[in-house]
């Protein structure tokens, strides 16, 4: 049994250099397609807001997010399948809007696979609405899928 319980409130730390290769990690038993350690290592570099979710078992979650002109990017959001469905996603989204909010962003936008049913309906139900398609915007096997820009306005919410 992991060390997270779905009622705890998670704390989550800043990611650092250090933290990449776990990261990756993670990364790569989540996605198809993962970012890889360059990718972690340049957003780093580039200053963006990474958060971890960190037990005594290792790093469990992430995810990363850009802040630019007023607009909110979120990058990059992943939990460990093991703790999956335990409401700790919603918690690194929430976490991530409270800092969009601190960071003056006024909207904040992000891109989702349409496959990806479980992201959409948690971006849903936290009330992004999609507004529009990125063509050919993520590699799929053997094609090329389209991305779902999801879009959330923090001055009327
Ligand atoms: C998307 C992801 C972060 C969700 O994390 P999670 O910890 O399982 O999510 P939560 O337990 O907080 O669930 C929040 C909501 O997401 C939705 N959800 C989660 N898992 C779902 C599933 N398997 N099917 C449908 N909806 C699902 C539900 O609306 C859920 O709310 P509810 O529990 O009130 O029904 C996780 O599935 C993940 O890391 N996936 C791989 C990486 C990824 O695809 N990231 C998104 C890139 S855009």
């Amino acid at each position: 049994m992991s060390a997270v319980r779905s009622e705890d409130m998670i704390s989550l730390r800043p990611m650092t250099a250090e933290d990449v290769d776990a990261v990756v990690e993670l990364e790569r038993a989540s996605y198809a397609y993962p970012w890889t350690a360059g990718i972690f290592n340049d957003c780093l570099r580039m200053g963006y807001y990474a958060f971890l979710l960190e037990t005594e078992e290792g790093i469990q979650g992430y995810y990363m997010a850009s802040v630019a002109v007023h607009e909110g990017h979120l990058l990059n959001l992943c939990v460990d399948e093991k703790l999956r469905g335990r409401g700790l996603g919603r918690q690194l989204l929430r976490h991530a809007m409270a800092l969009f909010r601190a960071e003056q962003a006024e909207t904040v936008f992000l891109e989702v696979r349409p496959t990806n049913k479980a992201a959409i309906a948690l971006y849903e139900s936290e009330g992004f609405v999609e507004i529009g398609i990125r063509k050919d915007y993520y590699r799929s096997r053997g094609d090329r899928e389209d991305a779902l820009i999801l879009a959330r306005d923090l001055i009327l919410a």
